[in-house]
């Protein structure tokens, strides 16, 4: 139930009225007794200006077992029904609830809490990753944008839609770094590099909560995931072990989550993983030394799902009292669907093995966090009055398709275009083919919420609606998803409402066929292939990269046409595109594109939009590649380009290096860039050096690149990075024209964190490398004195 859009509460209160600060100020008070006939207990109004004043006073009138029903945090669903779950919120139980999500189902859920002994308000979670009604590119296609405002779009839209459903706080933004496209959870994140997904965190940060305090009513509280280093599980399978060295953790995997908190994130989803031999859930030196004292977190935790019951799994706690004991110890404040803070806690205290202390700090996070939800200002704050209420949740009219389809267009990265394929005219006739070329479903994709597949736009719609009557459109499927049984099976057990993966019952031969019928009467052949959405997924990692079998026969026939063939990639994670790569005109990389995908991605093949998305992540050649991010560590024996067999590092039985580098994405028009100048040759520690290059925009339509600076520390105390992203700007050139693009390097982005894990600049020469992809630049040196 996880993954359910809508909960189906049944209790309903028949008219609410919404509680205006003054009216919650005396219903806390226990002055409005409409939902509280037993008042007596109350927190002091007056003191609601001073939020340390206001939760102390509170605190000192809850009991034992008040206190310990603020730790939990409860799902709806068939275990816990609206009236069960109204119930224990009533009886003081519950301190949040998750995946309630429309005004209507969480206006009764608030009610219970109004009839609590102290009316605490509850909060309202989700998961609202991408979107909300509205979906919007997954997080791969999000950080391709290159684009700050572009992210900052799709997270206050979403923030609005999630506030205007009566929801508090969602579980974003996920800023795990991942450098191995096996996880399925890599859909889902902002790519490889520290830099760019540090600058994604804070900026998702400050558009999802907005800068009033308390958060304001049409946006809502920012829980950044998953802390820490879930994405560098061994193997890229889900939910296995992190191993790995300090420095590491604080130059490259830490840096996004510090972006999120030094942003002002009110919470943080602690990590399912193990770091180093200790679950994220019952680390100290994570929750305590590292996020409190070290970043100076003052903000609520939240376990993932049924994590604190898990760490008997893991093998650290012999059961479920000594796993409660471990993890509010170590400062896991709220446990997330499951009961052992409930159950476990009360003899945890009596027998003294957990202090008074530990259950206060972590209650005080918790109200702390309500007050700065505005709840207890307002325990209605974003549910509302229900005369306010949309006749339709899912209303047209609620949806933000403009924005969708502007950001989704910006998402999308063209990896080849031969023979300048691509833009497509609008005309002739066009063959569009494959398994997600007609998917409603996929366009969704990983997390997505509230989003409505039929509300989505495919690209058979996107295509029809672009090309009008102005050309002939050919659908034929061509191919299922896969052929395998086994993994449909798989795809179809994992927690959907319904089966996702629907398999077309005609034969593959018959399939391809009709696609080849189709093919040979076009001008060109679109085809839309990659994963179902569930293939790149929680709990959907891969052992291959490859496009399934069935659709790689697919292509293979609609190849032998001879018509041009145009991939349109629909996937949540890098792909082995070796054949493609070879074969195919034109590749457009569009992950999953949101509600407006197939409009966007129709903008892009007939060249309304021209494309400007750049690779957030390495496309390796194989899965025997993997690790293969950009910004290794410096070797004794690099490899060297053209020379194999000298004894440096290379694997033998294929070309080395990437298939696509990050930072790649190629335009309809063509960009050149000029040497780097260097404003100086020498910085002086608290100076700066300028770094400028002239780019120019060499073709015939106008379009947008992203100039992209790296770093390489050319002789430091410890083994660095060959280069490091530290600065990008995304700029928009008219045909024919140029424009100066200046950098100001200064100490801080020269620093690093060094073998004693202290955060210095060294002096000595750094070199400047500046480009349209990570591996093709122009360089510069200076020396920081
Ligand atoms: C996921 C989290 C998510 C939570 C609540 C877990 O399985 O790991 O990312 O926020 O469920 O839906």
């Amino acid at each position: 139930m996880k993954y359910s859009a809508t909960s189906s509460v049944v209790a309903r209160t028949p008219h609410h009225q919404r509680f205006t600060a003054l009216a919650s100020v005396l219903l806390i008070a226990g002055l409005l007794t409409s939902f509280a006939p037993d008042a007596q207990a109350q927190a002091n109004p007056a003191l609601l200006k001073d939020k340390a004043a206001f939760v102390n006073d509170l605190m000192k009138q809850m009991t034992l077992d008040e206190k310990i029903g603020q730790l939990r945090l409860v799902s709806i669903g068939p275990e816990m029904p609206a009236k069960k779950l109204a119930d224990e919120i009533a009886a003081g139980r519950v301190g949040g609830t998750f995946n309630s999500v429309t005004r209507k189902d969480n206006r009764p859920l608030q009610d219970g809490a109004m009839r609590s002994r102290l009316k605490i308000p509850i909060f309202f979670a989700y998961d609202v990753i991408h979107g909300h009604r509205t979906t919007f590119p997954i997080g791969l296609g999000l950080a391709s944008a290159w684009d700050l405002d572009a992210v900052a779009t799709a997270m206050r839209t979403s923030a609005n839609e999630a506030a205007a459903d009566g929801l508090d706080m969602t579980f974003a933004p996920m800023v795990d770094i991942s450098r191995d496209p096996r996880w399925g959870r890599t859909s889902e994140g902002f790519g490889e590099d520290p830099y760019l997904v540090s600058r994604i965190a804070e900026v998702s940060v400050r558009a999802l909560q907005g800068e009033q305090k308390p958060i304001a009513a049409d946006r809502v509280m920012a829980s950044v995931k998953h802390f820490a280093l879930y994405g560098a599980v061994e193997g890229g399978r889900d939910y296995n072990v992190v191993n790995m060295d300090p420095m590491r953790m604080y130059n490259d995997y830490l840096p996004p989550y510090r972006a999120a908190v030094d942003a002002g994130a009110g919470a943080v989803m602690v990590a399912l993983n193990s770091i180093n031999g200790t679950p994220a859930t019952s680390n100290t030196w994570l929750l305590q030394d590292l996020l409190r004292k070290d970043w100076g977190f003052k903000g609520l935790t939240v376990s993932d799902h049924g994590a604190i019951t898990e760490l008997v799994n893991h093998g650290v706690a012999h059961d479920e009292t000594e796993a409660a004991q471990l993890a509010i110890k170590a400062g896991t404040d709220m446990s997330m669907a499951d009961q052992v803070y409930l159950g476990q806690l009360p003899g945890l205290l009596k027998s003294g093995k957990v202090a008074q202390q530990d259950l206060d700090n972590a209650v005080r996070e918790i109200l702390d966090a309500k007050y700065d939800m505005g709840l207890f200002h307002d325990p209605y704050l974003r549910i509302g009055r229900a005369d306010g209420d949309p006749a339709e949740v899912n209303a047209e009219s609620r949806l933000h398709r403009a924005a969708a389809r502007q950001v989704a267009a910006q998402s999308m990265v063209l990896l080849e275009n031969r023979n300048a394929t691509l833009p497509l005219k609008k005309a002739g006739s066009i063959a569009l083919v494959g398994p997600l070329a007609d998917s409603h479903i996929d366009m969704l994709g990983s997390w997505s919420g509230a989003g409505v597949d039929k509300q989505t736009i495919t690209l058979k719609q996107g295509l029809q609606d672009a090309v009008g009557d102005k050309a002939k459109l050919v659908y034929a499927r061509g191919a299922n998803i896969t052929d395998d049984k086994h993994i449909v099976d798989y795809l179809n057990f994992m927690n959907w409402d319904a089966p996702e993966v629907v398999q077309d019952k005609r034969s593959p031969q018959a399939m391809i066929a009709e696609a080849v019928r189709a093919a040979r009467k076009a001008d060109v052949v679109v085809a839309a292939v990659g994963e179902s959405r569930g293939m790149s997924h929680e709990s959907s990692s891969r052992t291959q990269l490859t496009l399934p079998d069935s659709q790689v026969a697919l292509l293979k026939a609609l190849k032998a046409t001879g018509k041009p063939l145009v991939l349109v990639l629909m996937n949540g994670r890098p792909l082995d595109l070796n054949w493609a790569r070879e074969n195919a005109s034109a590749i457009l990389e569009t992950w999953y594109t949101g509600t407006e995908g197939g409009h966007a991605i129709a903008d892009i093949l007939f060249g309304d939009v021209n494309p400007s998305g750049k690779l957030p992540i390495t496309f390796p050649r194989s899965v025997g590649q993997i690790p293969s991010y950009y910004n290794h560590a410096r070797l004794g024996r690099p490899f060297t380009e053209g020379k194999p067999g000298n004894y440096t590092s290379q694997y033998y039985e294929e070309p080395n290096g990437p298939l696509y580098p990050f930072g790649y994405g190629l335009s309809y028009t063509g960009f050149s860039l000029s040497g780097v100048t260097l404003s100086q040759s020498t910085m002086k520690a608290d100076g700066k050096v300028e770094a400028s290059v002239t780019v120019k925009n060499t073709g015939q339509r106008d379009g947008a690149t992203v100039v992209q600076l790296y770093i390489r520390d050319v002789a430091a105390s410890v083994v660095r990075p060959v280069k490091e992203l530290k600065d990008f700007r995304k700029v928009m050139l008219k045909a024919g024209e140029q424009q100066e693009v200046r950098f100001v390097i200064d100490a801080k982005a020269l620093k690093f964190y060094n073998a004693r894990l202290e955060h210095v600049a060294e002096p000595g020469e750094f070199q400047v490398q500046v480009g349209l992809d990570s591996k093709d630049v122009k360089a510069a040196s200076f020396t920081l004195e």
